[in-house]
């Protein structure tokens, strides 16, 4: 028999050959290969498996629990399971040969199929991998499963979706549905944040109060954190787990080969169980569940009676969860309530502790010690490195990845999530119609091309680096629709990044593959968000001009514009090359097949001013991570969009000051120059509170802004008919993040885009 190794351009080619085939009658269509996530290594082979309708499933007995599985699995696309000894055959072989407890050998030949596993959990993803070989519904005609060697593993052993049912609850239907589309991708753990300001959402027997007080909240804030003036929708909400709801979803884990890791945080985003437990905060004063979104200073005391509850809720955690991980949070504890607590300054006395930092470090350390005692392991977000990490920590690293490779430095296991690349409430378009997100720009592709190991470690220290996770926090995900759409796709493109080697990526065969996944997503009623036809349009310069180009996610795709403020039609040009702007302009852009318009409308303003086709220069030059569009991101026309801030219109700083140089190539009479700032304070990016202006002439002007709670603000400067080639401008950087705000006590990013010079 003739192996083949699989490749990207092997894969199209079967494809295009397979179309090609099936036009003679006679020779049997097989079925495409497109499983996702992509195995390390396919081998095709010549011939067909045929199925009619009808399986066997057969196994050697410590797959026994797999083998039933599968029969209900195989069932739902319509299969029927057949116990005759003469139907083809499924069967599951244990193979102790095989090295990866979760990797499996996947072999179709014409009269059988066998899935051999050292392990239930490989077994479990062989199926996986033969369930997406099939159709979604398996039709009436039979169908042609190619012969094939699929050689599978893992690159990482931690895969994980996290998912915040504090902010909002989610019924456990949904959460079953979530587990199973992890399970599917080859996920292995579920990350449960049960525990927020705005809801605790598990039974705990013993404090009847977190269940009638701290699982509900007065109401919810309308609309996003920054809008002003908040608006409420002045309707109850909560709900919670019970203990037998929780067994029941445990048990669908199980089966399914996922880790449940319950989130119980500490000390900080305990607001509710401190509605319900006064004396669990430092004042002792009520306060109420948080109707609204952020961070909260009313934290956890670290108070015997605290410890006492802390230790209590853990005991009967514990007893539901059989994973070696329990998580503590440890993330956004603002210290306010501690300084100005009598007991907590004591106990910094008392313990010799440096600070309150020092302080939050006994509080994890003592839990630690607790959960260690009971046979379990802590996972804590990147905050519990500061004041000294607690001794057998695992760290989950979100603010970036320098966690990561402190951790690691020390010894440490680490997982990331950092929110560049694993923050899944982040926006995915950059289409003003998608629904309101709490920021940022996390499309499909940037999460991708995501790499766990950040560059900036050793070997030894990559050798930390258990695998990574989505995040999804539901401030702005009301419905399980919602959540659907910001987890699906994106979810797919993470599970290769930590399942397929990097060797073997292809985005743009994950784009093909992708499309082949969708109708399993819609056989479930699924939600997914679908920008295939995105188009996403960039300025740039070439010989001092500026230039727009379009592009989709899908080559080859046809894209018809209007640079007059028309809405595209068939008729309109096709876009075939980047084209130059020469006076201000709307442009318009759609993907068309034929006639008909696919996807969104896409829609920028070119705006020409005087700023436009000229030089600036900028110190320090742009943090990395935020210079994509370039120095002259800020003099292109293009208004950066309010909502976001990491496209590559805007440019990110965390300088003390910046300083801009705009040269013109002719003196020009000026009235003003607009300076727009991102403010979204919930990512510590804050507007500056002074800029100073200045030309060769002499004229010189220090402007100020005040303090706004919008999330963007933009200033005018008034130049009075200044006549100048040259400006110079410093713009101050906002500086220490005031205590009780997200990032209180680090430096506030600042994020510029545009110059509007007029
Ligand atoms: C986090 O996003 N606060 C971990
Ligand atoms: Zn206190």
């Amino acid at each position: 028999m003739k192996h083949f190794r699989l490749t990207t351009s092997f894969l199209l080619l079967t494809t295009f050959i397979t179309l090609l085939t099936s036009c003679f009658r006679g020779v049997p269509k097989p079925l495409p290969i497109a499983i996702i996530p992509q195995p390390q290594s396919i081998q095709r082979s010549t011939g067909v498996f045929t199925l009619h309708k009808t399986l066997r499933i057969d196994s050697s007995e410590p797959l026994q629990e797999v083998a039933e599985f599968a029969k209900k699995s195989l069932a739902t696309t319509g299969i029927s399971i057949s116990s005759k000894s003469t139907a083809p055959a499924v069967i599951f072989v244990h193979d102790t040969t095989l090295v990866n407890e979760e990797g499996y050998r996947l072999q179709v030949s014409q009269n059988s199929i066998h899935i051999s596993a050292k392990d239930a959990k490989g077994a479990f993803y062989g199926l996986q991998s033969l369930v997406q070989l099939l159709p979604t519904d398996i039709p009436k005609d039979p169908i042609h499963i190619p012969c094939m060697t699929i050689d599978d593993y893992p690159r990482f052993s931690y895969r994980g979706m996290h998912l915040d049912v504090g902010r909002h609850f989610f019924p456990v239907s949904f959460i079953k549905q979530y587990i199973d589309m992890l399970a599917q991708l080859k996920m292995n753990t579920f990350h449960w944040h049960l525990t927020e300001d705005q809801g605790w959402r598990i039974e705990i027997k013993k404090y009847p109060k977190l269940q009638s007080i701290a699982s509900q909240r007065k109401e919810t804030l309308i609309g996003h954190y920054t809008d002003q003036p908040p608006q409420y929708d002045h309707t109850p909400y909560g709900g919670y787990y019970t203990q037998e709801e929780i067994k029941e979803v445990v048990a669908y884990a199980q089966e399914r080969q996922v880790t449940i890791i319950p989130e119980i945080e500490m000390p900080g985003h305990s607001q509710a169980a401190i509605a319900a437990y006064p004396e669990l905060g430092c004042t002792g004063n009520p306060v109420s569940v948080a109707t609204t979104w952020g961070v909260f200073d009313d934290i956890y005391c670290p108070k015997e009676q605290t410890f006492e509850f802390l230790e209590a809720v853990i005991d009967e955690v514990i007893t539901l969860f059989p994973g070696p991980y329990i998580h503590i949070g440890g993330d956004e504890a603002p210290k306010t309530r501690w300084k100005n607590c009598a007991h907590c300054q004591e106990l910094i006395q008392r313990e010799q502790l440096k600070d309150e930092q020092g302080l939050q470090s006994y509080f994890i350390q003592r839990m630690e010690r607790y959960i260690n005692s009971k046979g379990k392991k802590i996972i804590g977000w990147d905050e519990i490195l500061e004041g000294g990490l607690a001794p057998n920590a695992t760290v989950m690293s979100w603010r970036g990845t320098a966690g990561a490779v402190t951790a690691a430095k020390e010894g440490h296991h680490v997982i990331l999530t950092p929110t560049s690349h694993c923050y899944f409430d982040y926006y995915q378009s950059q289409n003003e119609t998608e629904p309101l997100a709490i920021g940022g720009y996390l499309p499909l592709k940037k999460v991708y091309d995501f790499e766990p190991i950040p560059e900036a470690m050793t070997a030894k220290e990559a050798s930390y680096v258990l695998g990574a996770q989505g995040n999804v926090w539901t401030e702005y995900m009301k419905t399980t629709d919602q959540v659907n759409y910001m987890v699906f796709p994106r979810a797919l493109a993470l599970s290769e990044v930590l399942w397929s080697d990097k060797k073997i990526k292809d985005y743009t065969n994950f784009i093909h593959r992708l499309q082949n996944f969708l109708p399993r997503l819609d056989k479930k009623g699924i939600r997914y968000a679908n920008h295939l036809y995105e188009i996403k349009g960039r300025s740039f310069y070439q010989n001092d001009s500026v230039y727009f180009e379009l592009k989709t996610t899908l080559p080859n795709s046809r894209i018809r514009y209007t640079v007059d403020g028309s809405t595209p039609t068939k008729n309109s040009a096709s876009y075939l090359a980047p084209f130059y702007l020469t006076k201000s302009c709307t442009i318009k852009a759609a993907v068309f097949e034929e006639d008909r318009m696919l996807g969104e409308l896409y829609t920028t303003h070119f705006k020409k001013h005087l700023a436009v086709e000229q030089q600036l220069q900028i110190s320090p030059a742009p943090h990395p991570n935020f210079d994509s569009g370039g120095s002259r991101a800020l003099i292109n026309g293009i208004v950066g969009h309010h909502k976001r801030f990491n496209d590559p219109e805007w440019l990110g700083f965390n300088s003390d000051s910046v300083r801009l140089t705009l040269k013109l190539n002719h003196s020009q009479k000026m009235n003003t120059l607009r300076v727009r700032f991102h403010n979204g304070k919930t990512s510590w990016i804050y507007a500056p509170k002074d800029i100073r202006i200045q030309s060769k002439t002499g004229f010189q002007r220090v402007q100020n802004i005040p303090e706004s709670k919008r999330p963007f603000v933009e200033t005018a400067i008034e130049l009075n008919g200044l006549v100048a080639d040259e400006l110079y401008l410093t713009i101050y950087n906002y500086g220490k993040i005031p205590d009780g705000r997200p990032g209180a006590g680090h430096n506030a990013w600042l994020f510029i885009n545009e110059l509007i010079l007029e």
